[in-house]
């Protein structure tokens, strides 16, 4: 026999856990990642659908679970009174309600969802705006190919313009999610998935890497900024100013003495950007750094520049010199703890000239 106490002890980590969870998940209102308040036209779409189909969801939901609760209860087993209920063997009209009702439910709810999929598919008509956007361990990638500039896990896009995004992955699988403008989609190595973006209000919309993709899945944010045209224009002009320059002509290299590989803080041209990491030509114009989880200051970029993954946990411990890239590190390695072989210790004073050429106060 159970005692009520051993009973009472057990029912009510069952009934507080859950409290809790509902109470907890509910501490986060303004987190700038709701799919609920949508404020581009995908996630309208999309929100449009999941509030009808919702209440389909829970009032079924909740006919289940009270119907299962209240047979728990009323057929429970009782002592003294073991004999076994009457048994029934099938029912041919409660069989055919119960396969011809859920049917006709999924046949209604089928209709919209059928509707957005295909609204979700269409291409964009009108003035289009191209940007591919490519998943890496644990950033974003941006392109703007008929401008030629390549940034980093900010998005900028015009207000009231549909952005057609190619999403694609050099590595693992990634998922590109911005709640508040579109659904999620996976970006997977090998293929070119595609989503449209639209909004009509300026603002800045968080986003986050919806797929497990190593050890900084959790850091891999991504932010679009959507502008109005004529800011939209300044900001890509902006962009498209030198200096991008080649490895030799580095002023990292000049101003460290070469002493520091993975071309001397990124600086590439054409056909070393996908080797390396995020083009910091213009990385003084971001908000934010290292895959959108720091914000950028020279306090935080100073100590990334000298050890990384302090901030970020990364798999620099493994950097193996390897034939190309140099270094096979995923990630930023550090250069003040277990540096790469054959890279000295990183000074201070390096650390400042570097800053302080990145964000170009030189
Ligand atoms: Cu990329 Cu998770």
């Amino acid at each position: 026999m159970i005692d009520r106490d051993t009973r009472r002890r057990r029912w009510l980590p069952a009934v507080l856990l859950p409290t809790l969870a509902l109470f907890l998940v509910s501490c986060s209102n303004d987190n700038g990642q709701n799919s609920l308040a949508p404020k581009g036209k995908s996630a309208h779409t999309i929100n449009n659908l999941f509030g009808p189909v919702f209440w389909v969801a829970a009032v079924i939901g909740v006919a289940v679970l009270t119907a299962t609760v209240a047979f728990a209860v009323v057929f429970r087993y009782r002592p003294g009174t073991n004999d076994s209920p009457k048994q029934t063997h099938g029912s041919t009209p409660l069989e055919i309600g119960w396969t011809i009702l859920p049917a006709l439910i999924l046949a209604v709810v089928a209709v919209p969802t059928v509707k957005t999929i295909f609204d979700l598919a269409r291409e964009p008509k009108g003035h289009v705006l191209d940007v591919t956007v490519t998943g890496k361990q644990w950033w974003w990638q941006v392109e703007y190919p008929d401008a030629h500039v390549v940034t980093a896990s900010e998005l900028h896009i015009p207000v009231g313009r549909p952005v057609r995004i190619d999403l694609r992955s050099p590595d693992v699988v990634h998922s590109f999610w911005i709640p508040e403008l579109a659904g999620k989609q996976d970006v997977i190595p090998g293929r070119t998935q595609k989503l449209v973006l639209r909004t009509d209000r300026p603002g800045t919309y968080l986003g986050q890497c919806a797929e497990f993709c190593g050890l900084s899945h959790a850091n891999m944010r991504m932010r679009v900024i959507a502008q109005t045209p004529a800011d939209f224009d300044v900001w890509l002009r902006g962009q498209q100013q030198g200096p991008v320059q080649r490895y030799e002509g580095s002023e990292v290299a000049r101003l460290t003495g070469e002493k520091y590989q993975c071309i001397n803080c990124h600086t590439f041209d054409k056909s070393s950007q996908a080797v390396y990491g995020p083009n910091l030509t213009h990385v003084g114009s971001r908000t934010t750094f290292a895959g959108g989880s720091q914000e950028l200051n020279r306090q935080n970029l100073t100590k990334w520049v000298m050890d990384a993954p302090s901030l970020v946990p990364m798999q620099s411990k493994d950097c193996r010199k390897g034939p190309a890239p140099a270094y096979t590190c995923v990630g930023m390695p550090s250069f003040t703890k277990n540096t790469p072989p054959d890279q000295p210790v990183m000074t201070r004073a390096d650390a400042d000239q570097i800053v302080s050429y990145l964000l170009g106060e030189r």
